[in-house]
């Protein structure tokens, strides 16, 4: 967030750093100077306009009144309050209009739900999506900074033929992949994740008509998500058109070489702002030709929680 905040010269006059008990009296750098991190306290909002939340649910949801009663706009990246009617689930590049209605919270989405919306939205708005089936490549860094750290660490330990107790990650995860890691719903069988994918998608794009269904899992990655995407859209569209339309899309870029067998990679869309978008072809199970497939990676730290929030915060200034 704090990259974001400084590449993007967002106009702040005064930042404060706020964490837990355990960080206070840390230092963290910002344009060129080191600010003091405090704990995080209902007192923390005196003064503050724009309070961006990434600590999980049950903090925002502890500080959310505190943030309204000092008057300044939470942006919340946690899952809390995304799927409340009164609060906006904004993408800056499909919804900006949305955040202008808030009551106190904009809601950041979930990261994987932000890396398929981005390259889904314009062709959603050009040819309407009705069916989107995706299946979801998902790295380390979206389980938090301690995940990846014990994949590096399991892996280490994979390598030297060392046994390594997990503490975060339920699975073995050196050179191995499993269903992610959310707990799944007994009635539907679907995990926190694809539920979040499969409605918080349809809030954004306020279409509460398009059919979804998620498949998510964790694969021994550090950082960003990919995800397989099988879009059937309302009428025929060639994978041309699809291109075409996404060449000119905001926080997309092509990345689709089959000569060179060049696509989407997790490590080409770390530290990159845009969703890298390929493997664009026709569904051939599909012989209507209304279904496309596609292949994303996008940087979910950066488009999937810090970019997309500090865009957020941009929209309010
Ligand atoms: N990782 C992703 O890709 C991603 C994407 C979208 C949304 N999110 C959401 O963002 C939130 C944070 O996830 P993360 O991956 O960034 O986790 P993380 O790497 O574990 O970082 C959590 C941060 O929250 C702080 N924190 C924990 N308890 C706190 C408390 N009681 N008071 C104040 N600060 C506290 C921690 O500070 P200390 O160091 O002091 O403990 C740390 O800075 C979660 O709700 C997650 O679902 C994550």
């Amino acid at each position: 967030m704090l990259k974001c905040l400084e590449t993007r010269n967002f106009p702040l006059s005064e930042l404060k750093l706020l964490a837990s008990k355990r960080s206070a009296g840390k230092t963290m750098r910002f344009r060129g100077k080191d600010g003091p991190v405090a704990e995080l306290t209902a007192e923390s909002f005196a003064g503050v306009d724009i309070a961006l939340f990434s600590a999980g649910g049950s903090v925002s949801r502890e500080f959310a009144p505190a943030v309204k009663a000092a008057g300044a706009v939470m942006v919340d990246n946690s899952s809390a309050f995304r799927m409340d009617a009164d609060v906006p689930l904004v993408v800056p590049e499909i919804n900006p209009g949305e955040a202008k209605k808030h009551k106190g919270i904009i809601a950041n989405p979930n990261c994987s739900t932000i890396i398929a919306a981005v390259p889904l939205w314009p062709l959603h708005r050009k040819h309407r999506i009705v069916r989107l089936i995706a299946s979801t490549y998902q790295a380390a860094s979206g389980a938090g900074w301690a995940a990846m750290e014990e994949l590096k660490q399991a892996t280490r330990a994979a390598l030297d033929g060392k046994p390594f107790q997990q503490e975060i990650i339920p699975h073995p995860y050196a050179f191995n992949l499993f269903s992610h890691n959310s707990k799944v719903d007994l009635a539907t069988l679907y995990n926190e994740e694809e539920t979040k994918l499969m409605k918080e998608t349809r809030k954004i794009f306020g279409d509460t008509e398009l059919r979804i269904s998620a498949t998510c899992v964790r694969v021994p990655v550090l950082r960003a998500h990919s995800e397989a995407l099988t879009i059937e859209f309302e009428r025929p569209v060639s994978p041309e058109e699809v291109t075409a339309i996404l060449s000119d899309a905001p926080g997309v870029k092509i990345v689709d070489d089959p000569a060179r067998n060049y696509f989407p990679m997790p490590l080409d869309a770390s530290e990159q702002d845009d969703v890298l978008v390929g493997r664009i072809r026709t569904d051939v199970s599909d012989p209507s030709g209304r279904t496309i497939a596609m292949f994303v990676a996008g940087d979910q730290l950066l488009k999937g929680a810090a970019l997309n929030a500090v865009q957020i915060a941009e929209l309010l200034v």
